[in-house]
């Protein structure tokens, strides 16, 4: 059962993980900012995919700017296709996404039970590709505007997603850069400088974690579709005839990465893409049970040798590996797996959200709100309980807090009963209580309680550092 978006957004604000961006003046549409836990959450999501990724022999890093030469977006074809079909209505002014609404129709087709119609309608929509295709559907299933309720509709045109600035003070189209809208393309721009500099040959890969910018028409759904957002992509360079193979290796590699890190199997599903972008031959989708519906977070993508050649042409400079035995030459193959940051991170927040009945202090049934993320992803790894604040129980934690400390995100609480603060951390998905109380004056130790389990050992105090780093 997908849990209500609601309680996942007020549990994000209340205790600091996400935030609208500049709320105080009302909010900007479309972007988020991340707060003292969802900072380490986000860490710990990039942090893993960074390990998943570089701790290998034939992968590299690289952090590529944000504003590239304009020439790249003609070469990767984003200046011309990286468009969605837009309709506006005449009466509210709306505007929307044209294929969106006609989904969104075939979606209440559906919950009518006609099928056949839907069915109909969704064919036609895979075969759409020029506006005039989407304006028709729209106008032959008199789809009505969600604000006004009528049909008076203009035509359907196409609107670019990259958002343009100017570089230096003169604003005149000389001078425009756009805001890159995927990170993939500072990948392909060094691949030759990768090649050179390092002892890779295909197949290597390489890996970026950065930010991209997508003037998205709707943005919906928290951080789902967002305005600016962050990418992790990895592109793997590879002989071409090998493509298939690669893309089964990275399909399942990055599939078993998201169970790895505590996904639930029957919340993950891949999905074939029928459509393919502009630049792929194969496609498929890791989607992610969101409580809204299924929803996209990685896509993995058999993307031939269309970037590299395409900036061979645009360049001037060959984009060639050359086999120094073989004398065999090639513009390699990609594979690329593209999951967003912020997007697994609303699909891993989503996934460890859980409402359990339990027995409360004087018996009465109580609900536990616990967010059961990865030890590895949580943004606090133990929380330290001086039992009391006397007696020399917080002189006998703190050095223990402050060796914790070197090493892990701890949070130390002494107030309300030890109940209270067991909510207040299973609440932000901390792994480990420990409570140092009167018994540990006399035997050392401590308890340490595990927030899924519930249940409690009793530990060294000298040994609780190392239990940590090996449950971590
Ligand atoms: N380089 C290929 C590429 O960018 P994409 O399917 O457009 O492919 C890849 O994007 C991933 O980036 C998506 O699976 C999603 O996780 C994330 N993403 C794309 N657009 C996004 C947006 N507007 N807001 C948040 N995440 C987004």
């Amino acid at each position: 059962m997908a849990t209500p978006l609601d309680a996942i957004l007020s549990l994000s604000k209340r205790r600091g993980f996400v935030f609208q961006s500049s709320e105080i003046y009302g909010g900007l549409n479309g972007c988020w900012d991340y707060g003292p836990l969802g900072v380490e959450l986000l860490r710990n999501v990039k942090e893993a995919w960074w390990k998943a990724m570089t701790l290998r022999d034939d992968i590299e890093g690289l952090d590529a700017a944000i504003l590239m030469h304009p020439r790249t977006w003609e070469a990767s074809g984003h200046l011309g296709q990286f468009t969605d079909p837009m309709i506006d209505n005449k009466v509210s002014k709306a505007r929307h996404r044209a294929d969106t609404l006609i989904e969104d129709y075939i979606e209440k087709l559906r919950k009518k039970g006609k099928t056949d119609q839907a069915n109909a309608v969704e064919a036609r929509l895979n075969l759409a590709s020029e506006p005039a295709h989407f304006h028709a559907i729209i106008i032959d299933e008199q789809i009505t505007d969600p604000v006004s309720g009528t049909t008076d509709w203009t035509d359907v045109r196409y609107f670019n997603l990259m958002f343009k600035t100017f570089v230096g003070p003169v604003e005149d189209v000389s001078n425009t850069v756009y805001l890159r809208p995927e990170t993939a393309q500072g990948i392909f721009v060094n691949f030759k400088n990768v090649l050179d500099s390092t002892r890779q040959k295909p197949p290597f890969g390489i890996a970026q974690i950065g930010k991209a910018f997508r003037n998205e028409i709707n943005t919906k759904n928290f951080l789902f579709r967002t305005r600016e957002f962050e990418q992790m992509e990895m592109q793997f360079f590879i002989k071409p005839g090998s493509e298939k193979e690669w893309f089964e290796y990275w399909f399942e590699q990055r599939y078993q990465w998201f169970i790895e890190h505590g996904m639930n199997p029957s919340s993950l599903r891949s999905k074939p893409h029928e459509k393919m972008a502009h630049y792929a031959n194969a496609a498929t989708d890791i989607e992610f049970l969101f409580p809204f519906g299924w929803g996209e977070i990685e896509g993995i993508h058999s993307r031939t040798d269309f970037d590299l050649k395409n900036h061979q042409e645009f360049s001037g400079k060959k984009q060639e590996y050359v086999d120094t035995v073989t004398k065999d030459r090639y513009v390699p193959y990609v594979i690329e797996t593209s999951v967003g940051a912020s997007r697994s991170f609303m699909a891993f927040l989503c996934n460890a959200f859980k409402e359990e009945k339990i027995d409360g202090e004087n018996g009465a049934v109580e609900t536990r709100t616990v967010l059961q993320f990865h030890p590895k992803l949580a943004p606090v790894k133990a929380a330290i309980f001086p039992l009391t604040s006397k007696d020399g129980l917080p002189e006998l934690a703190d050095p223990l807090y402050k060796d914790l400390q070197k090493d892990y995100k701890v949070q130390w609480d002494t107030s309300g009963s030890i109940g209270k603060r067991y909510r207040r951390q299973d609440e932000i998905g901390t792994p480990f209580c420990i409570t140092i109380d009167n018994d540990s004056l006399n035997d050392s130790a401590a308890t340490i309680r595990n927030r899924d389990t519930m249940q409690q050992e009793r530990i060294p105090i000298d040994n609780i550092k190392a239990f940590l780093r090996d449950s971590l």
